[in-house]
């Protein structure tokens, strides 16, 4: 193993910094290219079919580009459609990032949990499936919010956003049935943890769960004994439109400080 082989992260915006940032606490030496698919972001109104075709090709070319040791789908987006596809496609570990519900299940005193993603993850059968594994006897409410998404990339390229905002990208999950029971949501698109704190004033009490951490424990386990540079050089972050990339100031504080063009 080259000590100098990164890790690759894959969002469609600076959602994945979400799992980035518990990921390098974990792994300081590591080398980081973090990819955004800008172009086409917001990935959660785009169609499974856009999706199944354009993550794995892409993440394809940043594996033969960066030789990465491991990639992360850090998209909940792009995991619950694609995740197969790219393993198929890679012959290096592949980490998805699917929606947190069996910790959620765990918490709940409900049993009444929220799942709050993009609205193409909130449909995908893998979360039926997830559901029924691991929280049968809640109750598991979904709802998929592009607001969200765009107010949490909004506010990591410094924008305001009104904790009223946010309480009405949330209000049709707590205005459906039973919805004023749910104790625990699962912040199941990564953009969310950038949000979390505004999320917790717009909804008091209910406890937020951010699959972040997990992963990067994940990674940690998946490169034990592996060897990583002397020091940590700069991490990358490639843009598919780079010209629309989040400010430089913003990157840095999560040890990104060169931006590329795929
Ligand atoms: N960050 C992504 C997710 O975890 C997708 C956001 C989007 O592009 O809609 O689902």
């Amino acid at each position: 193993m080259d000590p100098a082989a990164p890790l690759l992260l894959f969002d469609s915006g600076v959602g994945g910094l979400s799992v980035l940032a518990p990921t390098r606490a974990l792994l300081p030496y590591a080398p980081i290219i973090y990819a955004a698919d800008n172009a086409a972001f917001p990935y959660g109104t785009r169609s499974e079919a856009e999706i199944a075709a354009r993550v794995p090709a892409l993440i394809g070319r940043l594996v033969e580009r960066y030789k990465p040791r491991l990639a992360v789908i850090a998209c909940n987006t792009a995991s619950t459609i694609a995740l197969d596809h790219v393993r198929t496609a890679l012959d290096i570990p592949v980490v998805g990032t699917v929606p947190a519900i069996k910790p959620a299940a765990e918490l709940s005193k409900t049993r009444v949990i929220g799942v709050l993603g993009t609205e193409a993850t909130v449909r995908q059968p893998y979360v039926d499936d997830l559901a029924a594994r691991f929280a049968a006897d809640c109750l598991v409410i979904r709802h998929g919010s592009s607001e969200l998404v765009e107010l949490a990339e909004a506010k990591f390229y410094g924008a305001p956003v009104s904790v009223d905002a946010v309480r009405a990208a949330l209000r049709p999950m707590r205005e459906a049935p039973q919805g004023d029971q749910i104790d625990v949501i699962v912040l199941a698109c990564t953009h969310f943890p950038l949000l979390a704190d505004v999320i917790a004033a717009a909804w008091p009490g209910v406890a937020l769960v951010d699959g972040g951490p997990g992963i990067a424990r994940r990674i940690a386990q998946l490169t034990a004994g592996q060897p990583w540079p002397a020091s940590p050089p700069p991490g990358i972050a490639v843009f598919t439109a780079p010209q629309r990339a989040p400010p430089a100031s913003a990157l840095v504080r999560f040890g990104l400080e060169e931006i590329r063009a795929l």
